[in-house]
């Protein structure tokens, strides 16, 4: 219990230091890629509650259909005021913004529609306990969507991303080497698709139920 508290801050902390450049550390890779997968993925999300976990810096934020209420958690408060001043500018009433861990929620039992969270198990540090969080608040027959990017399964490339996982995390709090289609399944989800979005299997677009 001791050691997950100690990794809860470790990541916390690495969160709220790069706040300040994530944005702009990311910003290619959101030109190029994350923007468009983004955008796919919102479209699905119907509501007409949704939970978004680890909302960051808000970059979900313009991409929110219309009709969704949307409640965003971070651990990071940090990230979390970056956030803030996206929604300014949206003047969204529809979204409010919270400071919580994934690992322990505090909302009731079956409380959201969908669940909906991009680039965020890769760093809750543990993340079966996040996603069976999610599915508790989840109603029966609601949805999980996520993008993830996890350990490759191409044999060579998941070896050397076993071997930097740990250097990697000790530097962002990021974990490149997680089986996270695993981690939904062994949490109770069952999944609906998983979508390959790169070649080696390493970004992925994942929709998941929870049973009835
Ligand atoms: C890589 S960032 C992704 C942010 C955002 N979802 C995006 O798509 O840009 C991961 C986010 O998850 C948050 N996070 C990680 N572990 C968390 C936890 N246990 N509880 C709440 N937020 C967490 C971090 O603070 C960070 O803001």
């Amino acid at each position: 219990m001791k050691k997950k508290s100690l990794q809860t801050e470790h990541t916390r902390k690495r969160y709220n230091a790069t706040s300040v450049v994530y944005d702009l550390m990311e910003w290619p890779i959101e030109r190029i890629l994350y923007n468009k997968w983004r955008k796919l993925l919102w479209k699905q999300v119907e509501g007409p509650n949704v939970l978004e976990v680890g909302i960051g810096t808000g970059k979900n934020i313009p991409y929110y259909p219309k009709n969704v209420r949307v409640t965003g958690i971070d651990f990071s408060p940090k990230m979390l005021d970056r956030a803030k001043a996206i929604l300014s500018k949206y003047a969204n009433e529809r979204v409010r913004l919270q400071i919580m861990d994934a690992q322990n929620l505090a909302f009731p039992d079956n409380h959201f529609d969908k669940v909906v969270a991009t680039f965020v198990f890769c760093s809750v540090p543990n993340p079966i306990l996040g996603l069976k969080e999610a599915l508790r608040v989840t109603k029966p027959g609601g949805k999980l969507h996520l993008l993830e990017h996890m350990r490759s399964g191409n044999r060579l490339l998941g070896t050397v991303m076993n071997n930097m996982d740990g250097p990697i995390h000790y530097l962002s709090g990021v974990h490149i080497a997680r089986h996270t289609v695993e981690n939904v399944e062994a949490a109770g989800w069952k999944i609906k698709e998983v979508k390959e979005l790169t070649m080696g299997g390493i970004f992925k677009r994942i929709e998941a139920i929870k049973p009835v």
